[in-house]
């Protein structure tokens, strides 16, 4: 978790860390905490947002054009302003920011105390800090870049965990130190100045380029120029990449949460999951990260689609949708449960991780496991430079641009739509016919456009929303490819209102949930019109019989949802195992505008993080 931001150039360096760190802020809002280098090391950090550390900078500036800078997700250690970050060493002139856990903390600061360091805060990072600062003292000599980037490699090899970190050294002022393992790390190259970041969306608008660092890289940054080496002192083979993405991109331009942001980016979203990816010669979908020839995708015998969160809900779809076009048997696990399991697969099975970020512990851990037995693991990813992306055995990128809302939104939609074009694929190598591939690509063009005549609904789905505020617990309900649409509507819902919510198929009601049913509970019923419809009419029925009030989610012209439930929001008309895609956004409307009413920030709910690089 956290994000952090270093910044080496000729500008003012707090205006800078500041702004970078609001973008990163999605990764962690427990404390902030500057260090900027003016001769001296000067901090400031508080617990709380960044713009508190804003606010408390307004009071007390500093001013220098080296330092860096953090925003926490606390894993060691309370939410204090002691435990905010940076950290520093026993001498106090070196100080360290750090994403990830050091797993053997205890056991160093326990030698570290014994030899007389002196500890400020309860967390695993600032032991690290000392035993830098340690190996810088043992060393001796000069004080001088390569003696700082010495110190940073003997103290990470007697590290156990994860890290990424920015480190500097008032006796070395025109150096900045990273390192990364585990946590994602950024090099990005300005004239004249240089930055290092967890995710380039801190450093859009200030560098053109960047390098995604891989595990064990070390990295020494002037301001004119950069060096890569391995934790060894080896070189390290790295690429420069252009920085795609646009200010707009990372800002939330006139809306008011970039939750609502990315629910309206969903008809182009999903236009770029399709893009390109649709083959009318062929008439099936054309997926050629998957590195996998027609032979090799005949062969596949069973799939597993594995993830956290919203990326697993993405996977349960998937799992419908694949068995329903392609007719191979597919299975959904969490990641967090894969990686520990020894689940029976045989030889032909794929195994898809499925991540947003591509950086979520637990799922990089299950595409390692799968890869360790020898399977073929394929990545959906968002992040292009994330470690799941260039771990996985190939893949398909989800196009989906940055996320930055902590609840999932347009990633869901774009997991699903690759999901989607898999089934296809796999559905014409084996027994779907040319004309069913064409009309399968004809429907999944026409999505976005129905996405956008649901956002239309917009004002209409906010009142609904605020109707129902009243409520005390929430039950969402669906069956078949929208069961999956149930959990995630009360995952949005849960995540960003704190209300209580719980997603289940409609007919585990009477098999225990009913109870819950009172007039303070509505239910959320997903109802389009397909081949369970009548089913959950009659589940409806059960519900409004109990005094339940009811919203259902339907599909235009069916008249019989009016009759039957308190308020009707309607979707276009789509094939079922379609539906899904149109069926979730106004569940994700209904959550945002509860939640907003109900005061809660929605972009950064509380004990959350974005992406969850802890086990
Ligand atoms: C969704 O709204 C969540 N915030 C969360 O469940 C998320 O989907 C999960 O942590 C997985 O993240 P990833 O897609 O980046 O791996
Ligand atoms: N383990 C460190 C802490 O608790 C860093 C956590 C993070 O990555 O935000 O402070």
């Amino acid at each position: 978790m956290c994000g952090i931001i270093g910044y080496i150039g000729k500008s003012e360096a707090a205006p800078i860390l500041l702004e970078g760190l609001r973008r990163l802020e999605y990764r962690g809002y427990d404390s902030a905490g500057l260090a900027i280098l003016n001769g001296t090391l000067s901090v400031r950090k508080c617990k709380g947002r960044i713009a508190n550390l804003t606010d408390l900078i307004g009071r007390e500036p500093i001013h220098g054009d080296v330092g860096i800078s953090h925003t926490r997700w606390a894993t060691h250690g309370g939410v204090t302003d002691e435990n905010a970050h940076p950290h520093f060493d026993e001498s106090g002139k070196l100080a360290l920011v750090h994403n990830g856990v050091i797993e053997n903390y205890q056991t160093l600061k326990e030698q570290l105390l014994s030899e007389g360091h002196h500890f400020k805060s309860q967390t695993d990072t600032e032991v690290l800090a000392h035993l830098i600062g340690k190996h810088f003292e043992a060393l001796g000599g000069e004080a001088s870049g390569p003696r700082l980037v010495e110190a940073v490699r003997a103290a990470l090899k007697e590290v156990t965990g994860t890290y990424g970190i920015a480190v500097m050294h008032e006796a070395v002022p025109e150096t900045l130190v990273g390192a990364r393992r585990g946590s994602p790390l950024v090099l990005g190259i300005g004239k004249g100045e240089n930055f290092l970041a967890s995710d380039v969306s801190a450093i859009v608008g200030h560098a053109r380029e960047a390098v995604y660092l891989r595990d064990y890289d070390v990295v020494t940054l002037g301001r004119d120029d950069f060096e890569i080496t391995t934790l060894d002192g080896g070189v390290s083979g790295f690429k420069v990449s252009k920085v795609e993405f646009s200010e707009d991109d990372v800002n939330k331009g006139a809306f008011p949460h970039f939750m609502l942001k990315e629910i309206f980016e969903q008809p182009e979203s999903l236009q770029n999951a399709i893009r390109g990816r649709l083959s009318v010669e062929e008439s099936t979908a054309k997926l050629g990260g998957l590195n996998m020839t027609p032979q090799q995708l005949r062969d596949i015998e069973r799939i597993v689609l594995t993830g956290c969160g919203t990326a697993c809900h993405a996977a349960m779809v998937g799992e419908y949708v694949i068995e329903t076009l392609a007719h191979v048997p597919t299975e959904v696990e969490f990641a967090s449960e894969f990686r520990y399991r020894n689940m029976p697969m045989n030889k032909d099975t794929v195994v898809f991780a499925i991540s947003q970020s591509g950086e979520t512990a637990d799922t990089l851990a299950a595409l390692r496991e799968s890869q360790r037995k020898g399977h073929r693991t394929l990545g959906i990813c968002n992040n292009v430079a994330s470690t799941i992306a260039r771990e996985s055995d190939g893949g398909v990128y989800m196009h989906a641009g940055p996320e930055i809302g902590v609840a999932a939104t347009k990633s869901f939609t774009s997991q699903v739509a690759v999901l989607t074009l898999l089934g296809l694929l796999l559905g014409r190598i084996r027994h779907l016919s040319t004309s069913d591939g064409i009309r399968i690509m004809e429907e999944m063009k026409a999505i976005p456009e129905k996405v956008r005549e649901i956002l239309k609904q917009n004002d209409r789905i906010k009142e609904i929303a605020h109707k129902y505020a009243y409520a005390k617990a929430m039950m969402f309900l669906g069956r078949q490819f929208n069961y999956p649409v149930a959990m995630e509507g009360a995952l949005k819902m849960k995540e960003i209102s704190y209300l209580h919510a719980e997603g289940h198929p409609s007919a585990e009601l009477k098999h225990g949930v009913i109870a819950l049913i009172s007039p303070e509970v509505p239910s959320v019923f997903i109802a389009p019109d397909d081949s369970v419809y009548d089913k959950n009419i009659s589940n409806i029925e059960e519900v409004k019989a109990r005094k339940g009030p009811v919203i259902a989610i339907g599909t235009e012209g069916s008249s019989k949802l009016e009759k039957v439930a308190d308020d009707v929001i309607y979707i276009p008309r789509c094939p079922d195992y379609l539906s899904p895609l149109l069926t979730v956004i106004p569940l994700q409307l209904f959550a945002y505008h509860l939640a907003v009413k109900l005061g809660c920030d929605v972009d950064k709910p509380r004990n959350l993080a974005k992406s969850v690089t802890v086990e």
